[in-house]
């Protein structure tokens, strides 16, 4: 509906991320800010119109749905604000008018604009969908703010729509399960900066955790007794709806199936007895694609979860089929030569086919990892493109649909930045005509579970994802990096009313490494450093390898060291430097210069804590540098040659990780040290 109104507000976009605008993220499409205020107090109600009607009945009108996203956006305004919200009749302080409102579940192709105003005297969402206005009641939220007289939300204009239709979170639950309500806090994040699809990866080789009636042997057998009841995943389902968001199912096949064969041996390509995965990794055995009872078991299995989904898309996975059971197996062999299949990739292009004609029985349209880009694939079929960006332009040339996740793995630790700078339009799919270009649906974060569990899942997914969503929700001229870090910091402070706990969880956690003894040295060290990723300086061992070292408390970026870093580029641009940003970095280099001596008895006869001890002497040796190196641009003395080249060498040396973190200090001292060294 606005949708087409509104592109002509496209050229206004690019002026939008300015100072004065508030920390919105992701950033709409348009936003005019007006002079005044609406204010926020115990007053503060909601009233809905939807489907042109007040009262909430009638066909297709989906106002309970409405009702409940209303309620829980009363709940959110009284944890942001603290303020007791009046029970009972309230004013009318947020108009909502949902017209004509007829979309009962949330959908790929459903029109998510919405139009926000804030005058003084009330604010109106207007939107055609439960969704649109999902989207406009979260930026509502954002806009609330402590002002001089209470909390107020700015007079403003809003013009909002996404630029991709669909804007995922993949959260694995296999390599560690997690909890119903933590997914259901990310649920609540998610919806918090308009992602709209979780693609909820529920079986992998170490863990199978879906309930099944049919076959009770694949959670029984395969998944250490974690695992959804097929309530929860129902719950998880209606949740999702009420906050914008569909379920997208992944089981993983005919690889990554090893949880399956405990219970179920007669699937695999490859003889028994097996065993749930402890390990990591791609192991061999995947499901027999010759033997029609796979193909009748998958297809009853397939039925019932499609029952339990409403969404029209069903995951596959299909990635990493390295062939070896295949090769070793003699059936598999002489089902490949009478059927003329030259080689793994045409016997799973074969079980690809199979399974799509199953999957479309039950109204589903399949998709699945870049793998299952082989010849033939059904042209309805969705290429999740993992391996790099290459595998989607090539899929929308081939006239296939596809998003994009490569570039955005959480699980690597990258910096917010490096995602926020992958687009799912950039790289090769810059070169996409117009007609292709269309066939790319938008992309998705992913949380594989490698190193990650119920406590630290949230602090890997957060605020990093933020970044993401705004890459697919946001005009693509919204590409700011010190905007964006600005908004990000902010809106991580504000999706811990939203539930997850990625900034609540860190003290304890470091608590928990320092026992007894207080904690602060050890949070100076922490801060000070980042945890690195899979793939990027950190190995996975086994799943039941304690997560509760100093890597997993350390974020995986540093907000303080990222304001530090601001300030040592000021420092070094300006002559002479700001006295006020001076005082500052000398007082956090004077604070780390200091820090080893309080770690060392801290971490005394703690084996938790033995593998930071280098690191903590480095941060102070990096402390010392960073004051004699303030001292020089300050005085214009110039440090002594061989002492030059020492820390040239140091810094070379820090930059590189240890005990799987880096040491995020070295940054703002590296631009003091190299702006040193310029102007000698
Ligand atoms: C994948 O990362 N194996 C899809």
């Amino acid at each position: 509906m606005i949708r087409a109104l509104l592109l002509t507000a496209l050229a206004a976009v690019a002026s939008v991320a300015h100072a004065a605008t508030p920390a919105l993220m992701p950033m709409p499409a348009k936003v005019e800010l007006s002079t005044g205020k609406l204010a926020i107090d115990g007053t503060f109600g909601v009233t809905v119109l939807a489907g042109n009607q007040i009262e909430i009945t009638g066909p297709g009108i989906s106002v309970p749905r409405l009702n409940r996203v209303v309620e829980q956006s009363l709940a959110r305004v009284a944890r942001q604000t603290g303020i007791f919200l009046a029970p009972g009749t309230k004013a009318a302080t947020l108009r909502i008018e949902c017209s004509p409102c007829s979309v009962t579940t949330p959908s790929l192709e459903e029109d998510e604009s919405y139009y926000l105003d804030v005058y003084p005297s009330g604010a109106r969402i207007q939107a055609s969908t439960a969704d649109g206005v999902i989207h406009g009641l979260e930026t509502f939220l954002q806009l609330i703010q402590p002002g001089p007289d209470g909390f107020q939300v700015p007079a403003v204009h809003i013009e909002d729509w996404p630029r991709f239709a669909w804007r995922g979170l993949m959260i694995d639950a296999s390599r560690h399960f997690i909890p119903l309500e933590v997914i259901k806090r990310n649920l609540d994040a998610m919806a918090a900066v308009k992602l709209n699809v979780f693609h909820w990866h529920l079986s992998d080789d170490q863990g199978f955790r879906a309930e099944s009636r049919l076959f009770p042997k694949l959670q029984q057998l395969g998944s250490d007794g974690l695992f959804y009841t097929q309530a929860q995943m129902r719950e998880v389902v209606s949740y999702a709806s009420d906050r914008g968001i569909r379920v997208v199912p992944e089981f993983d096949i005919p690889g990554h199936t090893l949880s399956w064969f405990p219970g179920y041996p007669e699937l695999a390509a490859a003889a028994g007895p097996f065993e749930i995965g402890r390990r990591f990794g791609v192991f061999d055995p995947v499901l027999d694609p010759s033997r029609e009872e796979v193909y009748t078991f998958l297809d009853s299995f397939i039925g019932e979860m499609a029952a339990l989904f409403p969404d029209p898309y069903f995951h596959i996975g299909g990635d990493e089929v390295n062939g070896k059971a295949w090769k070793q197996s003699e059936a598999v062999q002489a089902f490949a030569k009478q059927h003329g299949f030259k080689d793994t990739l045409a016997i799973q292009t074969y079980f690809n086919q199979r399974i799509q004609k199953i999957l479309q029985k039950y109204g589903k349209t399949m998709i699945g990892w870049d793998e299952i880009l082989g010849p033939d694939l059904p042209p309805d079929t969705v290429v999740q493109s993992w391996r790099g960006q290459e595998s989607l332009a090539e899929a929308a040339t081939k006239g296939y649909r596809g998003i994009l996740s490569a570039g955005y793995y959480l699980d690597h630790g990258r910096p917010a930045a490096y995602h926020y700078g992958i687009d799912p339009l950039g790289g090769p799919a810059a070169q996409l005509t117009p007609e292709q270009a269309k066939r790319v649906l938008g992309g998705e974060a992913c949380m594989w579970a490698e190193l990650v569990d119920a406590e630290t899942v949230d602090s890997r997914v957060w605020p990093r994802a933020a970044a993401i969503a705004e890459r697919l929700w946001s005009p693509r001229e919204i590409a700011d990096l010190d905007s964006m870090y600005a908004r990000l910091e902010a809106v991580s402070r504000l999706l811990e009313f939203a539930g997850v706990t990625h900034r609540a969880s860190y003290q304890p956690m470091l608590d928990r490494l320092a026992g007894d003894r207080k904690a602060e040295p050890l949070r100076i060290l922490a801060d000070a450093s980042e945890a690195r990723g899979l793939g990027t300086g950190r190995r996975a061992h086994q799943t039941d390898t304690p997560l509760n070292r100093f890597v997993d408390a350390a974020r995986l970026e540093s907000e303080s060291v990222r304001g530090l870093e601001l300030t040592a580029r000021r420092v070094a641009a300006a002559k002479p430097p700001d006295a006020a940003d001076m005082a500052s970095l000398r007082a956090q280099f004077s604070q780390w210069a200091a820090n080893d001596a309080r770690f060392q008895p801290l971490a005394e006869d703690n084996a938790l804590l033995a593998e930071v001890k280098p690191l903590s002497k480095d941060l102070s040796a990096l402390g010392v540098a960073g004051l004699r190196i303030l001292d020089s641009l300050e005085t214009s003395q110039p440090l002594p040659d061989d002492w030059m080249a020492n820390e040239t060498r140091e810094i070379a040396r820090l930059q590189r990780p240890s005990a799987e973190v880096l040491l995020a200090a070295v940054r703002p001292v590296k631009i003091l040290f190299d702006e040193l060294s310029r102007r000698k």
